[in-house]
């Protein structure tokens, strides 16, 4: 266990060349914003882009020759553009179906006047078509509670035109499935910018086409350019839960991947709108299975399995146990989890290769959960070599860190701190 590096230190020594404190704070030019392709489509917990040419820079001066990139917890696909931008393969998953039809849009290539053409054939499909009866009888009573009528009407009407329009299974009918998904927060009544799901019954929704028409024009612009993958390179985005099998899908030399935190941001409802208009599932619950810091319908762990974790994780559970036995078990269950998930990257490496995450740490009711020092230790366990764990701060210009007491983003310093820092994560396969 000595090699393990507490998390809280701001840099740690290795046998991988140092970093300075602020490394990973920022990217190459200071004031430059995010490529316009990462903001398609919105998504919480996104880390910025600058992290995985940071990781490529830092695992090229230590010596890995990469080939193949790999994020095991993809989300919106912010590793696999950068990844593939640079000439690497990659390899990704997410166990979210929303997480990844954005991720396969980002990564692949469009051509410019066949968008336009569809764009315009879903318009005039729009305009020529009515919602029926069985239309309106299949809408479930979930959208009803967050969607005005007109609203409903309207997506249904778009929904069928993107589908009649755009060949099936096509990037292309990804592409506008896409668009239509991030419209569904500004045309509902879900509170604008909250990580909550949650109505607000003062909004103005916005109309379907307008907000449909934005989106597109911003997608066209973002996506356009994107070019098809270089002669051998691929580009593999696969919807499942990394931890069904303990088997690696393939072989990798790096790994850059940011895993959920516990008690933060739970995906499945987050989400709910797009997984119940895009059909992923008939209720939005069945995601939470399977989903790592998921706090639904968590057991109690075994003894044995909490021990095996160390005294520390122990005593932290033990502490929880007196808050909220059910909150206990949740963070038990997460910390098992990311147990396997750890170990199954190091099988995932190539030897040689370099897994890089970015985690950051939660609380709850007082008591500080280490997210970061108990994914070092898992490092460690599973074999890991040269584990250095570095300070970041996550950047006030891409995400205010405090939120107010219904989950909204506030700059008021006085509300609930959320993620002023987190931690990068950085280990190799001998
Ligand atoms: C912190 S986010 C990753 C964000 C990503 N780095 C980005 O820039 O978009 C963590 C992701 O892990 C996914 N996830 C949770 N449990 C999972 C599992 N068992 N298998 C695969 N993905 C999972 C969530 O759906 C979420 O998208």
């Amino acid at each position: 266990m000595s090699s393990v590096l507490k998390a809280s230190s701001t840099t740690s020594a290795s046998n991988c060349s140092p970093v300075s404190a602020s490394y990973w704070d920022f990217g190459d030019r200071r004031d430059s914003r995010e490529d316009p392709i990462h903001r398609i489509h919105s998504y919480p917990a996104k880390f910025p882009s600058f992290i995985t040419t940071k990781a490529l820079e830092h695992a090229k001066r230590n010596g890995v020759d990469v080939k193949v990139v790999a994020d095991v917890f993809c989300g919106c696909g912010t590793t696999a553009v950068e990844a593939k931008r640079r000439g690497k393969s990659f390899w990704g998953c997410d166990i979210n179906p929303v997480a990844t039809l954005i991720a396969k849009v980002k990564t692949r290539h469009y051509r410019g006047p066949a968008l336009v053409r569809y764009f315009e054939a879903i318009q005039e499909g729009f305009r020529s078509t009515k919602p029926s009866m069985e239309d309106r009888a299949r809408i479930s009573d979930r959208i009803r509670y967050w969607f005005e009528e007109r609203n409903i009407d309207d997506l249904i009407r778009l929904d069928r035109s993107i589908r009649q329009f755009t060949p099936a299974k096509s990037p292309y009918r990804a592409f506008f499935l896409c668009g239509f998904s991030n419209i569904l927060k500004p045309t509902s009544r879900w509170l604008t910018k909250s990580i909550k799901a949650q109505l607000d019954p003062h909004k103005s929704p916005r109309g379907v086409m307008e907000a449909f028409e934005d989106q597109f024009n911003q997608m066209q612009k973002a996506c356009g350019a994107n070019l098809f993958p270089a002669r051998g390179q691929t580009v593999r985005i696969r919807t499942q839960d990394f931890l069904a099998s303990e088997k690696p899908s393939c072989l990798v030399d790096l790994i850059v991947t940011s895993p959920p935190y516990v008690t933060s941001y739970n995906y499945a409802d987050i989400h709910q709108l797009s997984t119940l208009w895009l059909r992923s599932a008939t209720d939005y619950r069945e995601l939470r299975r399977g989903m790592l810091g998921n706090q639904y319908g968590v057991g109690p762990p075994s003894l044995e399995a909490i021990e095996s974790l160390g005294t520390t994780t122990a005593e932290m559970y033990q502490g929880l146990l007196s808050e909220c036995r059910h909150k206990a078990h949740s963070v038990a269950r997460y910390f098992l989890d990311v147990d396997k998930a750890v170990a199954k990257c190091w099988r995932m490496l190539n030897t040689g290769g370099m897994a890089v995450f970015v985690i950051g740490n939660t609380e709850y009711k007082g008591i500080r959960i280490d997210n970061a020092a108990h994914l070092a230790r898992c490092m460690d366990r599973a074999g890991f070599c040269d584990i250095a764990s570095t300070r970041r701060k996550v950047s006030l210009k891409t995400m205010t860190p405090y939120r107010d007491a219904r989950g909204r983003f506030t700059r008021d310093l006085t509300a609930r701190e959320v993620y002023g820092e987190e931690f990068v994560v950085v280990g190799r396969r001998s």
